[in-house]
């Protein structure tokens, strides 16, 4: 996964959010866009906003929980700047890149990912074989499609049903009918308990609340039968799953980024990734962007459970 350089996108951008995912995005806990912030960024300030900021600013208000909502308004009506306000928007963007890009831009994310390897070994790690599978924080199906060939179904779970929508296009073309695409999020499964013998999470999972945390936990271990696992692949703070009982490992083998075409490596460098990249394949000319390039971890760490209830 890149990391972003560029301002994408506009507060107006927003509205692409239901109301759910609205208040999933904004809120008091931790890896969310606090209300101040938000607030801040839809102030009056001393320019009156658009009356389409305004509006949207209403319905952010209405869809957030009642502190968080009082928190929202409470922070537009205090007196702030107009480079307060700008900073506040900003910032605010910032943390809903990923957010946006996945709601907005699908395609884009498509394009980021679709060369960017994982490695299968987890599928072996997760014993999917001829299993049913939750892929949690699914997205555009990176897992799903080999899980799908192996497990005997799959529930593919994502709070973005752009993504949902781009998987189920892709699940068609590739006549793979034994997934049910899920909208759903870590924080409450849409699942029965014990009613899967294999979580997998690749690069969604993490430790904050946002992103799954100790609640998100408690849900995968409750939707997992006793002696079903949980992997996580590409997890960002793997001494975190250390703690909560996962082993960690890294697993053998080169995998590589290379894009379909050097078009596609341009267009994604310039979304996604910085100079350093782009001097990169000038130097190469050639589609490919190895990891340590990126100054990323390549996406062969894992972190796994084997769940145990008494
Ligand atoms: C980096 S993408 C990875 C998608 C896919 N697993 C892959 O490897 O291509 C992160 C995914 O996590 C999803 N996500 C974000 N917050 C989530 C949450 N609280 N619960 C479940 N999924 C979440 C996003 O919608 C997005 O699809």
């Amino acid at each position: 996964m890149g990391a972003h350089t560029a301002a994408a996108f506009t507060l107006d951008d927003l509205a692409v959010f239901d109301a759910i995912h609205l208040r999933q995005v904004i809120g008091c806990v931790s890896g969310a866009v606090s209300p101040a912030l938000a607030g801040r960024a839809f102030a009056e300030g001393q320019r009156p906003e658009p009356p389409a900021l305004a509006a949207l600013a209403q319905r952010i208000e209405r869809a957030l929980a009642p502190a968080d909502a009082a928190a929202f308004a409470l922070a537009r009506w205090q007196p702030v700047t107009d480079e307060e306000r700008a900073a506040a928007g900003r910032a605010a963007l910032d943390q809903l890149f990923w957010e946006l890009t996945y709601w907005k831009t699908p395609d884009e994310y498509e394009r980021l990912t679709a060369g960017e390897q994982v490695h299968l070994g987890a599928l072996a790690v997760a014993r999917v074989d001829g299993a049913v599978v939750l892929d949690a924080g699914a997205g555009a199906g990176r897992l799903t499609l080999p899980l799908a060939r192996r497990a005997r179904c799959v529930y593919a779970m994502d709070p973005a049903p752009p993504l949902l929508r781009l998987l189920a296009r892709k699940l068609a073309d590739a006549g793979l009918a034994n997934v049910e695409p899920l909208r759903g999020a870590f924080q409450c499964v849409p699942l029965p308990d014990d009613s899967v013998d294999a979580v997998v999470a690749c690069s969604a999972f993490g430790p904050h609340e946002a992103r799954g945390g100790e609640r998100g936990l408690a849900e995968l271990r409750r939707v997992t039968r006793p002696g079903g696992r949980i992997v996580i692949l590409w997890p960002e703070d793997p001494a975190w799953f250390v703690r909560q009982g996962f082993h960690y490992a890294i697993l053998p083998g080169r995998l590589t980024n290379t894009f379909a075409s050097l078009d596609d490596a341009w267009a994604v460098t310039t979304r996604f990734y910085g100079a350093d990249a782009r001097r990169y394949l000038d130097a190469t000319g050639c589609p490919e962007l190895p990891f340590d390039t990126l100054g990323v971890k390549p996406p062969s760490d894992i972190c796994w459970l084997t769940v145990r209830k008494s």
